[in-house]
């Protein structure tokens, strides 16, 4: 038998106290579901976010403004995960506000999304002085993290924005035009590669490749009722 959730349970306690044993639904029971999980998963996304935010356990501790968790819809479809803050991001202690975050917001409107529709975060919580590609420690300690906040939101697809989100993702060490071809898995969720967008500022060739990817994206995941 399906679970009733603490909210749902504490509603239908409400209810009876005020109406006896007959359930008056102003709602359609699955809507009133749906509200809870999302708040669920939203306070358990918050809770897990306080935890974690005065994380030590690399060096770039030391040198960040902010931790930079995640952001967007707790109960999204679709999770994009970039590699790491740059400096606007350290700042704002949101992924993505820099130009490539533009650049991302342009795109995702281009398939009828906002930052609310969706979720974003990064492999690294904490920013690489100069920007420089994050180290094989520093993914290591951070991927928990990453891991954690898939599994509390348990979206339909993860789309990994460049080589460094696919690599920690899904493993896979191939030039970004061949990751881009292959579906992906990952604990179950479909998983899919497509270019960075700040690789799209450095060579804009890359820009139409990028929005067959969005273009899959838009048939394959969203209006499908
Ligand atoms: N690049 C990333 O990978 N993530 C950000 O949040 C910003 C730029």
């Amino acid at each position: 038998m399906k679970k009733v959730s603490p909210t749902i349970s504490s509603y239908l306690e409400q209810t009876k106290d005020l109406l006896g044993d007959k359930l008056y639904l102003s709602k359609d029971i699955s809507d009133i579901e749906a509200e809870s999980n999302s708040s669920e998963v939203s306070s358990s996304l918050v809770e897990y976010s306080n935890q974690i935010s005065d994380c030590e356990k690399c060096s770039l501790h030391s040198i960040r403004t902010n931790f930079v968790f995640g952001v967007g819809n707790p109960s999204a479809d679709i999770v994009f995960v970039g590699e790491a803050p740059g400096k606007q991001e350290d700042l704002l202690g949101e992924p993505f506000v820099g130009r490539a975050g533009k650049l991302l917001d342009k795109i995702i409107a281009a398939i009828n999304l906002t930052r609310d529709d969706i979720y974003i975060c990064n492999v690294l919580k904490c920013r690489p002085p100069d920007n420089r590609n994050p180290n094989t420690s520093e993914v290591e300690q951070c991927e928990p993290y990453l891991k954690t906040q898939l599994k509390i939101i348990e979206p339909k697809l993860i789309v990994a924005l460049g080589r460094v989100a696919a690599k920690t993702l899904l493993k896979v060490d191939l030039p970004l035009g061949e990751m881009r071809k292959q579906s992906y898995s990952y604990e179950g969720i479909d998983a899919i590669v497509t270019y960075h967008p700040a690789a799209l500022l450095r060579n804009p060739a890359f820009k139409r490749p990028c929005w067959e990817d969005f273009q899959k994206i838009r048939d394959n995941y969203l209006n499908k009722g």
